[in-house]
């Protein structure tokens, strides 16, 4: 480890995670940082809404991207955060498509937020991990990405360790664009209130434990599902019966499913790096450039 940010003893890694990538990431993030001796402080934004200010040297802030955007539940809990004078701050935003247009533009508000309460922003990553959306990416590309991982989470400790900076500036039309994805937080509400269980639910109530806005209640013994839906599709992947569908907007899930804890256990760790097994498809190329940038 070199030494430009030595003092750097204590690390506050706040995520929210959906369906498992982004805990995957905070995860590795957390088992690097103890590896080099840190001292971590883990909090998950979805069940420990308050901001314990553990005196904490460096605070990571890791969402998924949901329509350009990061959580809007990420973005309530920074805007929440108490002030400070000059912690080191990150962002890391965790998504399927990578570093294009227009998700470049997806970390502003919350480096915004930060900046407003007095946190020193040092470095803000784009981390590809599967993607839980409308698009099945094949095998190989998603086991390659879950591969990769401990070496992109060990690149950005080294280089945060060392006083390296990586600050992005977006081009204004993707910022433009990306605000275009707030009303995919109303989409996300309607989305919500249009699932529905199918005769295989047998009301385990998994949906309802599982739920990180609490927005699943049983009603004579069936899931109904309120307006504060985040469209993070938990309760639909891990439904043990498969039992749950969208009536609209039914192109985002996923036909096989996603088990980003199945996947863990199959990938290889080793990373098979032939293009041959990856999708053609254009929409995976962010994918493709994030495991071949060096
Ligand atoms: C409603 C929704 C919207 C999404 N929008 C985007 C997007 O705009 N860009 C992108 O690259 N990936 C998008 N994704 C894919 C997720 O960012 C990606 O699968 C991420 O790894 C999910 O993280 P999680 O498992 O921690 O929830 C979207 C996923 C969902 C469910």
């Amino acid at each position: 480890m070199d030494n430009k940010h030595k003092h750097i003893k204590t690390v506050t890694l706040a995520y929210f995670s959906g369906t498992g990538c982004t805990k995957a990431v905070a995860d590795c993030f957390e088992k690097e940082l103890l590896e080099q001796k840190l001292q971590v402080n883990k909090i998950n934004i979805a069940t420990d809404d308050t901001y314990h200010d553990k005196k904490t040297d460096l605070l990571i802030i890791l969402s998924p991207v949901y329509a350009f955007q990061l959580a809007a539940i990420v973005e309530k809990w920074t805007k929440n955060l108490p002030k400070t004078n000059g912690t080191y701050a990150a962002v890391i935003s965790v998504s399927g498509g990578g570093e294009v247009s227009p998700n470049t533009a997806c970390r502003i508000k919350c480096k915004h937020l930060l900046k407003r309460k007095g946190y020193d922003l040092i470095y803000e990553k784009m981390m590809v991990m599967p993607s839980n959306f409308a698009i099945q990416a094949r095998k190989q590309l998603n086991f390659d990405l879950i591969n990769i991982l401990p070496q992109k989470v060990n690149k950005i400790i080294s280089d945060i360790m060392s006083g390296k900076k990586n600050l992005l500036k977006p081009k204004l039309q993707d910022r433009l664009f990306s605000t275009l994805g707030k009303a995919e937080h109303f989409g996300a509400s309607i989305f919500g209130l249009s699932i529905h269980p199918s005769r295989d639910c047998n009301q385990c109530g998994k949906c309802v434990r599982n739920c990180p806005k609490k927005n699943i209640q049983m009603k004579n013994g069936s899931p109904k599902f309120g307006f504060h839906c985040l469209w993070c599709m938990k309760c639909i992947y891990y439904c043990p019966r498969k039992a749950l569908s969208p009536r609209i907007l039914k192109f985002s899930v996923l036909k096989n499913g996603f088990d980003m804890n199945h996947m863990i256990k199959r990938s290889s760790k080793k990373i098979a790096n032939s293009k041959k097994g990856y999708s053609k498809n254009v929409l995976c190329q962010g994918a493709i450039d994030y495991l071949q940038e060096k």
